[in-house]
């Protein structure tokens, strides 16, 4: 599958979703929205909301009760393992746990994105000491990502999510550890890649972030989605 920019202008497609968790938990009821190729929009919402299923639902961690979800033109619930896997590898996805390995450094974690795309490790060096330095952790470089501080792990996780400049990148929560100078720089780096071409699609509850945004806003409350 292709979520290259040459196809047609909706990236994301999403019709009439529901999520519900077993036995009884509504996380998202008939939510229908479209994403076109670089947008950057705000996905926002009370905690409990909603945002992280959404996300999850995109990479199919999660699989809707009901509805259709495609990406890139394509029905990701008919797409057997191999498939999913080819489509993880071309999101980028800066998760609300992080989810990084802890004994494996800072470079590491963050090479691991380019290596399974096959980069050359030249351009691999580069690219994650250009990140490094715009998300000001280029000291923490060869530490292990297990004895960083969160706010350095979670700028660990963005930049794994951008290494590879990916076409889709999904940020959940991504400044939720940060002060406001080093989410200036995240946000500046999502800025970039947007600008470059990345369609972005940030979960967040930071007003911050998004209270003067030109952006698109789309609002969840219990489940259900409003565009603001
Ligand atoms: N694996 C799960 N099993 C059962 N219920 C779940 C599961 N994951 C999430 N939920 C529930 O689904 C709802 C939506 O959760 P979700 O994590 O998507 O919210 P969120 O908007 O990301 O919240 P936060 O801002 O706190 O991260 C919540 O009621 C949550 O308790
Ligand atoms: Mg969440």
């Amino acid at each position: 599958m292709s979520i290259q920019p040459s196809e047609n202008s909706k990236i994301i497609d999403i019709v009439k979703v529901t999520k519900i968790y077993p036995p009884d938990v509504m996380a998202l009821r008939d939510v229908s929205f479209t994403a076109r190729r670089g947008e950057l929009i705000f996905l926002t919402g009370a905690s409990g909301a909603g945002k992280t299923t959404l996300l999850k639902l995109l990479t199919c961690i999660e699989r809707p009760t009901k509805g259709l979800i495609e990406i890139g033109g394509n029905d990701i619930n008919k797409l057997n393992s191999t498939a999913v896997q080819k489509l993880r590898q071309r999101i980028g996805v800066a998760y609300q746990d992080f989810r990084l390995l802890p004994k494996q450094t800072v470079f590491q974690n963050i090479a691991m994105a380019m290596e399974v795309r096959l980069k050359s490790p030249r351009e691999i060096k580069q690219r994650v000491n250009e990140l490094l330095e715009m998300l000001s952790i280029t000291d923490k470089r060869n530490n292990p990502s297990g004895k960083l501080s969160r706010g350095e792990q979670q700028r660990v996780a963005i930049a794994r999510a951008a290494a590879n400049a990916p076409p889709l990148l999904l940020a959940d929560e991504p400044t939720g550890n940060l002060d406001d100078e080093a989410t200036a720089k995240v946000m500046a780096l999502f800025d970039q890649l947007n600008t470059q071409g990345s369609t972005i699609i940030i979960a967040t509850h930071d007003t911050s972030i998004f209270k003067d945004t030109h952006h698109r806003l789309l609002h969840l409350q219990h489940g259900q989605i409003t565009e603001k």
